[in-house]
């Protein structure tokens, strides 16, 4: 089947409990983080809106409500600081709300990325969308001729039609942390992909090229999810589903351009907060 509409859609699973940040996640979403004085959720959400997406999925838990007041009115607050030199920073988040509809649904249990995935089918239907893990935070490549991650999966998507995901290349002795891929490269930095493997220990990983938080996904992978049984860990992985689909049809991956850092561990999202304190708060602040 060959899906020709343009992506509107996306995904951002959110249910996770963000262990590694606890107690900061006791009570409040790991995605409600800030890098900076921007929580991670709202750079994914203005990363989709940049690729062209604006109807937005949120998969959630119980204790996100945060999120969901985050893309909301906040009148008490609007009115307080009207007409004052405050109100600025509120611009970026009012763009983003005035241009998205938000859509959110709970994931009643936590059995996986790829159950979370799942779990937002109604939302989605029969059209191809794409899923933002909004921890791995996607900085704009520095050349300013590209668009971040999931605007360069958007338009491979526009000219190959089939699922594709991003990819990196990580420290081989940090294959574990990862799905890994291997495949044919078809042309420079785009890889046909022949298998993936979740989490492989360096000596058993095929490459070290790894799979992080972008996808676009073609809806028959929602058939490919439910046959996918729970692995090691009780959890349904997207990785599982990924490589039953590539064994059918085209499955893409892509290492973009532009810098990503993992926020779910504490080294990147100090990594991320030191650089983009330093190559877009600054600016912004001068400017
Ligand atoms: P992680 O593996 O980072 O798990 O999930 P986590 O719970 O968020 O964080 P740690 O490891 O405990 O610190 C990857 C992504 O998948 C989502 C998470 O919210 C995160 O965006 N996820 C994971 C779900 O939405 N549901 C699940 O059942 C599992």
């Amino acid at each position: 089947m060959a899906h020709t509409t343009k992506i509107r859609k996306c995904l951002f699973p959110a249910a996770g409990y963000g262990t590694r940040f606890l107690p900061a996640t006791k009570a409040m979403p790991k995605e409600m983080l800030p890098i900076v004085s921007k929580p991670l959720i709202q750079y994914g959400v203005e990363e989709a809106l940049e690729a062209g997406m604006n109807q937005i999925g949120f998969i959630v838990g119980r204790g996100k409500r945060a999120i969901a007041d985050h893309f909301d009115n906040n009148y008490e607050l609007e009115h307080q600081i009207k007409g004052t030199s405050k109100e600025k920073y509120l611009d970026d988040i009012r763009k983003v709300m005035d241009k998205c509809e938000f859509v959110f649904m709970r994931q009643r249990e936590m059995l996986g990325l790829g159950h979370a995935i799942l779990t937002g089918e109604p939302m989605i239907g029969n059209e191809p969308f794409a899923v933002v893990l909004a921890d791995d935070l996607c900085a704009a490549p520095s050349d300013g001729d590209h668009m971040r991650a999931l605007g360069q999966l958007a338009a491979l998507y526009d000219r190959y039609q089939c699922s594709i995901i991003a990819i990196e290349e990580v420290p081989p002795e940090e294959t574990g942390s990862y799905g890994i891929i291997s495949g044919e490269e078809i042309a420079p930095g785009i890889y046909q992909v022949h298998d993936m493997v979740e989490k492989p220990k360096p000596e058993d990983a095929p490459t070290n090229m790894a799979i992080i938080g972008r996808y676009v996904l073609t809806p028959e992978i929602f058939n490919y999810l439910r046959n996918t049984k729970p692995g090691a860990n009780g959890e349904v992985q997207i990785t599982d589903a990924l490589k039953a689909l590539a064994q059918d049809r085209q499955v893409l991956a892509v290492k973009f351009k532009g810098r990503r850092f993992d926020c779910g561990s504490v080294d990147g999202f100090i990594e991320a907060t030191n650089y983009y304190y330093e190559n877009v708060y600054k600016k912004e602040a001068k400017a």
